[in-house]
């Protein structure tokens, strides 16, 4: 049994995958047994779509229809329809890994450059919206079933982050993006939001009072992603419980979209422990789901393994964060996930 097979009965399992995963053929066999999703760990980002050379030699031509590259993800939509395993588009609008100068006037930065204004940029975002969902549903149709349409717009403190898109496009950011995600996705495309510390209590309540229900509202939005990158003992297991089922309650999917537990110790008793909190969080998942407190269609890992996880740089120590080490060996929290719905479903 696989990872797919177990939880095949109650949401997709997927992994973020790096373009050296998809060259890889043990990852890729891996990915093939034990994954129905995949989500592209950085080259679906406007930093690797928007092309750069492109839209700042002809400034004037590209100014509100932004030229748009695709070499860059073919490997994986193609990896992915070739062998019927979904995907994850992350991410359409975000503040991070997405270039400066596109914000700008003319894409001009330095000295004397200015921010473009709100009609350009909601030109530049619709057109980019709409290149980027055409391509991908023309060339490999079925294949990109959800979409992060906007990403990390909430603070932590609890309102709007100020970001180059509030600067430019408006505070409506939000808004207008899933309009123009609406109009160009295919029919039955799930469009999502998507966030981190999701289950910060005064975060969440913006999040579902400020984003979610205008978006609702507007019949716009299918499903809320929680990122969770989460610690070991943090957030409490009641406060995540708390947020996914409020984030259910609303009607909407709830996908866990970027699944990581920091763990720097390497030890045996604490990838014991690991193997525990694991055991809790997806506990919590088939609990809701079982009560039908909360629509959860999917839960993807960000990453394969230990030794290739984002962790590793973003907390500057090394982290064992995963479900699998070395060559994909199958560590303890691999088999704790994997018994789950044993215990949960034993009637
Ligand atoms: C991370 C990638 O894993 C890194 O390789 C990259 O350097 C930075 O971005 N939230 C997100 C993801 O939505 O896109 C981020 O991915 C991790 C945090």
């Amino acid at each position: 049994m696989s990872l797919k097979e177990v939880y095949g009965p109650y949401f997709k399992i997927g992994t973020a995958v790096s373009a050296k995963d998809l060259r890889d053929p043990q990852a890729q066999e891996i990915l093939k047994l034990q994954y129905n999703s995949i989500t592209c760990e950085n080259a679906m980002k406007p930093r690797y779509l928007l092309d750069e050379n492109e839209n700042r030699g002809n400034a004037e031509k590209y100014d509100r229809e932004p030229a748009v590259r695709f070499d860059r993800i073919r490997d994986c939509l193609e990896f992915a329809s070739a062998n019927g395993i979904g995907m994850r588009g992350h991410t359409l609008v975000w503040h991070g890994q997405t270039p400066e100068w596109f914000f700008m006037e003319g894409y001009r930065t330095g000295e004397g450059s200015v921010p473009a204004g709100r009609d350009v940029m909601l030109a530049r975002l619709e057109h980019y919206i709409r290149s980027v969902l055409e391509f991908v549903q023309e060339q490999y149709p079925g294949t990109v079933y959800a979409w992060d349409v906007v990403n990390e717009a909430a603070a932590d403190s609890g309102g709007l982050r100020a970001s180059r898109w509030t600067q430019t496009a408006g505070e409506d950011f939000i808004l207008q993006a899933f309009r123009f995600a609406k109009k160009y996705a295919a029919p039955g495309v799930k469009l999502f939001y998507n966030d981190y510390n999701t289950y910060l209590p005064c975060k969440r309540e913006m999040i579902i009072e400020h984003i979610l229900k205008p978006l609702l509202a507007e019949g716009l939005v299918d499903g809320v992603g929680m990122q969770s990158h989460l610690l070991m003992h943090s957030p409490e297991s009641a406060e995540y419980d708390r947020t996914v089922r409020a984030f259910g309650s609303l009607g909407l999917e709830v996908q866990i979209t970027e699944l990581d537990i920091h763990n720097a110790v390497c030890s045996e008793r604490s990838m014991e422990e690991l193997a525990k909190r694991y055991r809790e969080i997806f506990s919590i998942l088939l609990q809701a789901k079982k009560e039908g407190a909360a629509n959860i269609t999917g839960v993807t890992f960000w990453g394969m393994r230990d030794e290739t996880s984002w962790l590793t740089e973003f907390r500057k120590e090394t982290s064992y964060p995963l479900l699998f080490s070395g060559n994909f060996m199958p560590k303890m929290a691999y088999h704790a996930v994997m018994g789950v719905p044993r215990v949960h479903y034993a009637d």
